[in-house]
């Protein structure tokens, strides 16, 4: 899968479609590079996450034409690339404390050749003019972007700021099960948000191995669904 290394740096292809042999729309697998350096900060490679939600992305590639797209902590934005070539108006976001994140994402859609894809400097909690700027949305993508749990509101306070502006907006979204002692269910409360939990089976996720990659490995990755609580 690396198609080059040199200091950490290497460029993995990801493969939709393959093992399914999906072809009910004349296309039957979508590949995609995402250029990562291991062994740096947190959004410098693939996540186990972003493969769970790439593939749900990728599972419903036919709902996506023409859909405003934002993905929030997007790092090497996997989940946002294949929405992107799959027909979704995708803006990628990570923080705006972060350029080489930034960076990262504009490095993606580069090697995927999708360069109208916006990269915006999105800091979770901070109502800043690039999140006062965006359009309303249909989707918002998430993968691990549930790991500090002194992030969790902040991230959450985003979301229902963007469900102001469109309150028909789905937040999809992956995290890791890393602790049984967290939780979101007060803040989705506080923010009057609702969560559907999606099986990984509904969505040909349940696989160590999936787009052809060694992820999510052993990892425990669930997949919701946030949405206004009023929908
Ligand atoms: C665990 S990584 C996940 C990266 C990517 N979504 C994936 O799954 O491969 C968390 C991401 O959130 C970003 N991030 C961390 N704190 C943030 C904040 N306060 N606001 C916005 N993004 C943040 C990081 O830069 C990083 O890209």
């Amino acid at each position: 899968m690396c198609e080059g290394e040199k200091s950490g740096f290497m460029v993995r292809q990801y493969t939709f479609g393959k093992e399914t042999g999906e072809n009910e729309d004349g296309r039957s697998e979508l590949v995609v590079f995402i250029p990562e350096i291991l062994n740096s900060q947190y959004g410098t490679y693939v996540w186990p996450c972003a493969v769970v939600l790439a593939q749900y992305v990728w599972f419903h590639r036919r709902e996506l034409t023409g859909k405003k797209i934002l993905e929030i902590g997007a790092g090497v934005s996997l989940p946002g690339v294949v929405a992107a070539k799959c027909g979704g108006e995708v803006i990628l976001s990570d923080s705006a404390e972060l350029p080489q994140c930034l960076e990262n994402c504009h490095q993606s859609c580069q090697m995927n050749g999708i360069l109208e894809v916006p990269v915006i400097g999105l800091t979770w909690g901070n109502i800043a003019p690039d999140l006062l700027a965006l359009p309303p949305l249909d989707i918002i993508l998430g993968s691990d972007v549930f790991y500090e749990p002194e992030d969790f509101e902040d991230v959450l306070s985003s979301v229902y700021f963007l469900m102001q502006k469109s309150s028909q907006a789905q937040f999809w979204t992956s995290y890791q099960v890393r602790s049984t002692n967290w939780s979101i269910e007060d803040l989705l409360y506080k923010w009057d948000l609702k969560c559907t939990d999606v099986p990984l089976m509904t969505f040909d996720a349940h696989s160590p191995h999936l787009a052809g990659s060694d992820l999510p490995g052993r990892h425990t990755v669930k997949m919701m669904i946030i949405t206004a609580n009023n929908i």
